[in-house]
């Protein structure tokens, strides 16, 4: 059953409580999702975006008790990706030649996707409109790179409504759909999150975005992203936060991660996290063992760090394959302006802090030259080597 968001548009999406998984493996969803897609009913009928493909045939059935769908006089395609064109084929199916709006690298994307380059596709870019009657228009704008190429918002004049795709949203449920219904804790967090696991490594094309779309001056009533709760309650608060965030965000925090194979590492994390409160009380300091902490928990902690500190035991000449693994997703990141220090045990050869060391001054973190390197179990002797990083990563 349709929603309404606001006059003649409604929500046509799917509320996803069972999703656990987010692009592969790669995302963890703790508190369900949606896949939001729109019917906007003005003299012209029309979708913005669809629903993943396993939900198409909930989604068309949906559709069918609201409009015959040969009323559709074309949908948008803000973004190329399965979550939000998975039900487009059967969608084309069910009324063929239904003009596609969307970007040239759309064109590419969904062409890759479903191998049909016959659809009727109609390149928009950055400023081209469509008049949609009752003196409203659409107005395009591109978001290339936030967080695909093809990625585009749509702004429907008259209501005031972007409909931002994956910018602004959040793997968050909310049956009622919109922000002001929503756990403001949680939301937040969740917002958070998306952020600093999909966005953080486009920050840069994000804060040029944000300067283009401040500069167009427009009134937003409504932000409808594609995943997640609907800004309707100051719904500019999220735009404000982006700014925030795109901008090398970090706050007056530092997070120990690490893991360890028997505690002698974990020691280590723990002492330096002792030690780092002792050295600086209003500092935030918190510890994670990456085998134990969902790993985008612990990146979402990394986004709000100025400094962290890594620690493994050396393994093979190594690391420990959970803190390699781990360390490659941050490496994805391409996080800015923040510090690390790195530890770790070590019985024989000792090459775990020089692989720490590469691999987070490769990923952008400036490594400090302080660090912690045990033989064996840690003693009190180690102290010496835990005041230092801690007082260097504390100067972050
Ligand atoms: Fe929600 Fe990039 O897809």
């Amino acid at each position: 059953m349709k929603k309404q968001v606001k006059n003649n548009i409604y929500w046509v999406g799917k509320i996803d409580w069972e999703l656990r998984e987010f692009h592969g493996a790669d995302y963890s969803i703790h508190n369900g999702s949606s896949q939001n897609a729109y019917l906007v009913q003005e003299e012209k009928t029309f979708l913005v975006d669809t629903v993943w493909e396993p939900h198409k045939n909930e989604f068309l059935d949906n559709l069918k008790k609201e409009i015959d769908l040969k009323d559709l006089d074309f949908i948008v395609i803000n973004h190329g990706e399965v979550d939000h064109s998975g039900a487009l084929p059967a969608l084309l199916e069910e009324v063929p030649g239904l003009p596609i709006y969307c970007t040239q690298a759309a064109v590419k994307s969904l062409t890759g996707m479903y191998h049909h380059p016959e659809w009727n596709y109609n390149v928009v870019k950055t400023g081209d409109s469509i008049d949609i009657g009752n003196g409203k228009s659409l107005v395009f704008v591109e978001m290339k790179m936030l967080h695909w190429p093809d990625s585009m918002a749509t702004f429907m004049t008259g209501d005031n409504v972007l409909f931002s795709n994956d910018a602004f949203g959040q793997h968050y449920a909310v049956e009622e759909l919109f922000n002001d219904k929503a756990d403001q804790c949680s939301m937040d967090e969740e917002a958070l999150k998306y952020y600093a696991n999909i966005l953080t490594p486009y920050s840069s094309f994000a804060k040029r975005k944000l300067k283009e779309i401040g500069d167009l001056n427009l009134t937003f009533d409504i932000i409808a992203p594609s995943h997640g709760a609907i800004w309707r309650d100051n719904p500019t608060q999220i735009i404000e936060k982006y700014i925030a965030w795109a901008d090398a965000y970090k706050e007056d925090q530092i997070t120990v991660i690490y893991d360890t194979m028997w505690d002698g590492t974990k020691k280590l994390a723990h002492k330096l996290a002792k030690e780092i409160r002792e050295k600086s009380p209003d500092t935030v300091v918190k510890v994670y063992n990456i085998s134990l902490y969902d790993k985008n928990d612990i990146i979402t902690e990394v986004f709000k760090s100025k400094a962290i500190a890594v620690g493994s035991p050396t393994v093979g000449n190594a690391l420990l394959s959970s803190v390699s693994g781990w360390l490659a997703f941050l490496h994805e990141m391409k996080f800015k302006d923040k510090k690390a220090g790195v530890f770790g045990c070590y019985g024989w050869s000792g090459e775990g802090n020089k692989k720490l060391r590469e691999i987070l001054t490769n990923s952008g973190f400036e490594v400090v030259d302080e660090e912690v390197k045990s033989l064996y179990n840690p003693t009190d002797e180690i102290d010496v080597q835990i005041e230092a990083l801690a007082e260097s990563l504390v100067k972050a």
